[in-house]
């Protein structure tokens, strides 16, 4: 008791950082009050008895405690760093101290190394990081790291195979509540950047639950078909194009685009929305390439007839040769040549309907019934806690990255726990979770927020004192405000 307050009176007068030490290397964990001697993860119950919903919170250093997670075991990845010079957290080996960004930067990309092993083949990474003014001039932190997380970090999979990093979408997250901000000679700051990477090992069926974060349409959000029919048939198409005509002058599209029919973007949407309303004419029956290639093919033989001959006579140089072919070559013949093919090869009927038959579909997006994909810029209130911790993030952050990104099954992480607002909504989620954090005091705050929560401290075996020292001391400060 008596050290504990002489420990104290020394911070508060000499502001000296409570330090996470290590006096030998023998490494133990302590789980609560009891202490274990194995590694912590070669005791994989660890991991497997959390149930749903329960964290495992893991005092210690980012890159210690990661280098004790099992390869390829964690689905979804959310977190957000100690910026780069912007809060001292009072604590040895904190990350954000460093003296120049370049080390900082190493740091954050030494971290997503660890990182990237223990992500699964079909995991997901969020990364927010803001970015920090030195003399006026952005860094461009968050960008430098992205940069060298996508170009430098390789590690070998399970497989045996390098891996790396793969940059799906740098979100904005705009902060409509952000900090009223004195600068009188540049912008406001509104926004922070969230990196969102996958393994370039990533696979098409890579796990992403859009259905689970899509935003529901504003009342005011008009459907693009304008009333009109999906379908139509000749007669109809014909009868409507003056409507169509009248719509599409209604839009008074005025731009680059204007009055080409064609090749305007490679997206129906792309299409309508310079064009306006546009119907394209298609087979109204599906029929498999390969049936019909086969079909000519022997009435060609039949007929002794080259299809050099046939395209000479259609006046085309190759496009008659697609519809001999089977393989990723073949090509339908459009009904009228199908018409004139059948004059030159005389084939019977049977497939005439199905070629010939056609009706004008509507090229336009259509609202999805369960709502649009949210985009990449989220806007979101910054956070406040009571405890007074700063820098904690938005629930709603969390809450999309998993939402889309962890199976249901799966273990969420955050490496930089904080009060453990990732492990929150994991739990809300009915996730488990891992949160590593360095500084023993956050411990109560991340158990009130998070609710079933183990502890464990990868600290060296001599060091279990200093622990709830450690604790009591940071309880004190935060008390005082000044953690
Ligand atoms: C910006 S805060 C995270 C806030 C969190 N997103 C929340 O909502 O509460 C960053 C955290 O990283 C912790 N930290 C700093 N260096 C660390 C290290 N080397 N290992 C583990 N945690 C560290 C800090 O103590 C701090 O709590």
């Amino acid at each position: 008791m008596l050290h504990h307050k002489r420990k104290l009176m020394k911070y508060k007068m000499l502001k000296e950082k409570i330090s996470y030490k290590s006096r030998n290397n023998k490494i133990m964990l302590r789980e609560d009050n009891q202490i274990y001697s194995k590694d912590l993860f070669e005791n994989k119950n660890i991991i497997h008895n959390l149930n749903n919903s329960q964290s495992l919170l893991i005092i210690g250093d980012v890159i210690d405690v990661l280098r004790k997670i099992p390869s390829e075991s964690i689905s979804c990845i959310v977190t957000s760093p100690p910026y780069w010079k912007l809060r001292d957290y009072y604590i040895e080996n904190q990350i954000g101290q460093e003296s120049t960004s370049e080390e900082y930067v190493d740091k954050i990309v030494e971290v997503s190394k660890e990182l990237l092993r223990v992500l699964k083949k079909d995991g997901a990474y969020f990364l927010n990081l803001g970015d920090t003014y030195l003399e006026q001039g952005l860094q461009m932190i968050p960008q430098r790291v992205a940069q060298k997380m996508i170009q430098d970090v390789k590690v070998l999979g399970k497989n045996q195979k390098k891996i790396g990093w793969l940059l799906r979408n740098q979100i904005i997250w705009h902060k409509p509540n952000h900090m009223p901000s004195p600068v009188k000679c540049r912008f406001t700051n509104t926004y922070e950047p969230i990196y969102f990477f996958t393994r370039n090992d990533w696979e098409k069926n890579v796990y992403f639950n859009l259905d689970a974060i899509r935003v529901p349409y504003k009342s005011t959000e008009k459907e693009n078909t304008f009333g009109l029919p999906e379908y139509l048939d000749e007669k109809e198409y014909k009868e409507m194009l003056s409507e169509i005509e009248k719509i599409n002058n209604k839009l008074k599209y005025n731009g680059k685009f204007k009055g080409e029919e064609v090749n305007i973007g490679a997206s129906p949407g792309g299409r309508s929305s310079v064009t306006g309303v546009k119907y394209i004419k298609k087979r109204k029956t599906e029929i498999e390439q390969k049936i019909i290639s086969e079909y000519l093919t022997k009435a060609r033989i039949k007929k002794g007839i080259s299809v050099k001959d046939i395209n000479k006579i259609l006046g085309y140089t190759y496009t008659a040769g697609h519809w001999f072919r089977s393989d990723a070559g073949g090509s339908l013949p459009t009904s009228i040549d199908w018409m004139k093919l059948k004059k030159i090869l005389a084939f019977d009927n049977r497939y005439d309907k199905v070629m010939t038959e056609t009706h004008y579909i509507l090229q336009t997006i259509k609202k999805h019934p369960k709502g649009r994909n949210p985009g990449d810029i989220w806007t979101m209130s910054t956070a406040k806690l009571s405890e007074k911790h700063f820098a904690v993030f938005p629930e709603e952050l969390p809450r999309m990255a998993i939402s889309a990104c962890c199976r249901q099954d799966g273990i969420v992480l955050d490496p930089f726990a904080g009060s453990g607002t990732t492990g929150k909504v994991a739990n809300e989620l009915g996730r488990k979770s891992i949160l590593i954090e360095l500084q023993t005091q956050f411990v109560d705050i991340i158990r009130r927020r998070c609710g079933d929560v183990k502890v464990i401290s990868l600290e060296k075996d001599d060091e279990y004192d200093d622990f709830e020292e450690n604790r009591a001391i940071g309880i004190q400060l935060s008390q005082q405000n000044r953690i």
